[in-house]
This record gives structure tokens, C-alpha cells and sequence, in this order.
């Protein structure tokens, strides 16, 4: 007899299920353009936003099936770091436990299947929820201000123009927020909407998200400088390499220890908020993310 899945192994393999589903099948022309977003988007991914967007709108009976825009979360994330590996940025030959899409493809084409996968998120919130129109357009709404000019590329852009260069700690702040919080307060608002959840939650789920999502990248950062290309599935000790600014750099390994547990102790505080609902997967799921590997 084999284990149980747990309720994480349940929602990533029904995320994976519907990545396999939505989108363009790998013949589909042009089909090396549709092998390359499929390569990116293949397995190798933790799924974290997806699933917390899953587990976030399993807190309330569900309005809609979660499933497309778990996945339309999963394709603009994975252009972000398509875009984020190329030579012209991180220049990170690996990701996911394979060459990055620059390397398996060439530029150009990692260029393009960013540009798609983009689009493609937005093409299938707008397509799955056409029979509810104002969830879509919030959900629309919701992925495109986490991930516009103000938000996620605003971080992107501080975070690329800052390599080489003396950065207060204000400004790093500004840079996770904007490059990786904001998607993911995003990921638990869309997670809201998709279900019957009281109006009033919505803040604080936001603010659970934004806190997780600091925790996050500051672990990213902790993990670049402390564990090995094999354990992450991309390159250790790129940071360095490419003289970022992080979290490390800045105020040093303890310290980031020290304000990633900080951050989750307050995003799971705002979950335990939450009336009317049992938050223990959401909850334990934050505390394990602290702790995580890769
Ligand atoms: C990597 O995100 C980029 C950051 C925001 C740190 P993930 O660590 O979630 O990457 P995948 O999706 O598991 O590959
Ligand atoms: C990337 O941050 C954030 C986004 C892609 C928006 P990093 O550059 O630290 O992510 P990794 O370490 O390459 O995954
Ligand atoms: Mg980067
Ligand atoms: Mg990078
Ligand atoms: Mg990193």
C-alpha cells in the first residue's frame, strides 16, 4: 500500500492536470514556439502560487472552478522567469532542473514563448470566466495590477539597475515587494474572489500574501547564498555573481533568517484572522514555505 497523497500533493497534481489541459497542445503551430512554452511550463516548478490560489479559495464554498486561473497564475509567473533568466538580465543558464529556454531555444524564442505565456494568462482568465463577466474582469484586474509597470516589473527593473550598485535597505524592501509580494498578495485575493469568502477578508488576505511573498524572496535570496545549483534546479551563488543587492548582501545571513520568520509569523497571524473557516492547510503551508529547500 503507498501513502496518502496529502491535500498539497492533491492540489499539485490537479494543477499539473490542468496546465496539461489549457493549454495550446505541443503540435499546435507554430509548434516550436508551443514546444518552448510547454518546455518552460513543464514540471520542475514548485506550483506555489497556483496552489495557494487552490487552497485560498477552498476557505469558502467555492462561485467558480479555480482550476483556469490557478493556471493562468502559473503562465505569468514562469514568462517572469523566462524573461528573468536571459543573458540581457540574470543571464541564468538553468532553471527548473533544466537549461533555461535562452539555452534549450535560443533567445529569440525565449523571448517569444515569455511573450505568449504572458498573454496566454490573460487570454484564459478572460475565456474561462466569460459566463461570470465581472469575475473575470476582477480577475483580470488583479493579475495585471500585480504584474504591471507600478508592481512586479517596477521591481524587476529596480532590481536589474541596482547590480553593481550601493542600495539602502529601503530600496530592497521596494524591490521584493514589487518583483515577487505583490504577485503573490495577488494569488490569495484572486483565491477570494473565486469564492463565496465575506468582502472583508480580502485585505487581509492581501496582506498575508504580501508577508508570505517577502518571506519568500528573502529565502530565495538565503537559499542562492547557501545551498547548491543540484538542491535548487538553477544556478547557487548567481547573486553574487552577478553582484545583486539582496537580502544577504545587505544585512547578512542571520538577519535574513531572523525577518523571513518575522514576515510569516505576520502572514499567518492574518490568516488565523480569517472568520468563519478552518485556515490550518493555508496556515501550515506558510510556516513549511520557511523552511523549504528549493
Ligand atoms: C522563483 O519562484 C522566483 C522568485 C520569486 C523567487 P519559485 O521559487 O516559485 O520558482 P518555481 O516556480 O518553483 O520554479
Ligand atoms: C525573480 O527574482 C523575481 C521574478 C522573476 C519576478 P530572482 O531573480 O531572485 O529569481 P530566481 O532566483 O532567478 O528564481
Ligand atoms: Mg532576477
Ligand atoms: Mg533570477
Ligand atoms: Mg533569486
Amino acid at each position: 500500500m503507498g501513502n496518502q497523497p496529502t491535500r498539497l500533493d492533491v492540489y499539485r497534481s490537479a494543477v499539473e492536470d490542468a496546465i496539461e489541459q489549457h493549454l495550446p497542445p505541443a503540435g499546435t503551430p507554430p509548434t516550436l514556439l508551443h514546444e518552448a512554452m510547454r518546455y518552460c511550463l513543464g514540471a520542475g516548478g514548485k506550483r506555489l502560487r497556483p496552489v495557494l490560489l487552490l487552497a485560498t479559495a477552498d476557505l469558502y464554498p467555492r462561485k467558480a472552478d479555480p482550476l483556469p486561473a490557478a493556471v493562468a497564475l502559473e503562465c505569468l509567473h514562469t514568462y517572469t522567469l523566462v524573461h528573468d533568466d536571459l543573458p540581457c538580465m540574470d543571464n541564468s543558464p538553468l532553471r527548473r532542473g533544466k537549461p533555461a529556454a535562452h539555452v534549450r531555444f535560443g533567445e529569440a524564442t525565449a523571448v517569444l514563448a515569455g511573450d505568449a505565456l504572458l498573454t496566454e494568462a490573460f487570454r484564459l482568465l478572460a475565456s474561462a470566466y466569460a459566463d461570470i463577466p465581472d469575475l473575470a474582469a476582477q480577475l483580470t484586474r488583479l493579475l495585471a495590477e500585480a504584474a504591471d509597470s507600478r508592481h512586479l516589473i517596477a521591481g524587476q527593473v529596480v532590481d536589474t539597475f541596482s547590480e553593481n550598485e550601493a542600495i539602502s535597505a529601503e530600496t530592497l524592501d521596494y524591490i521584493h515587494a514589487h518583483k515577487t509580494a505583490d504577485l503573490l498578495g495577488a494569488t490569495l485575493v484572486m483565491g477570494h474572489t473565486l469564492s463565496e469568502a465575506p468582502s472583508g477578508n480580502a485585505e487581509a488576505l492581501r496582506e498575508a500574501g504580501h508577508q508570505l511573498g517577502l518571506a519568500f524572496q528573502i529565502i530565495d535570496d538565503i537559499l542562492d547564498a547557501t545551498s547548491s545549483t543540484e538542491a535548487l534546479g538553477k544556478e547557487a551563488g548567481s547573486d553574487a555573481r552577478m553582484a545583486k543587492n539582496t537580502y544577504v548582501s545587505l544585512h547578512g545571513l542571520e538577519a535574513a533568517r531572523e525577518a523571513a520568520g518575522k514576515a510569516t509569523e505576520r502572514a499567518r497571524a492574518k490568516v488565523r484572522s480569517l472568520p468563519d473557516t478552518d485556515p490550518s492547510f493555508l496556515h501550515d503551508l506558510i510556516g513549511q514555505l520557511e523552511h523549504r529547500l528549493r
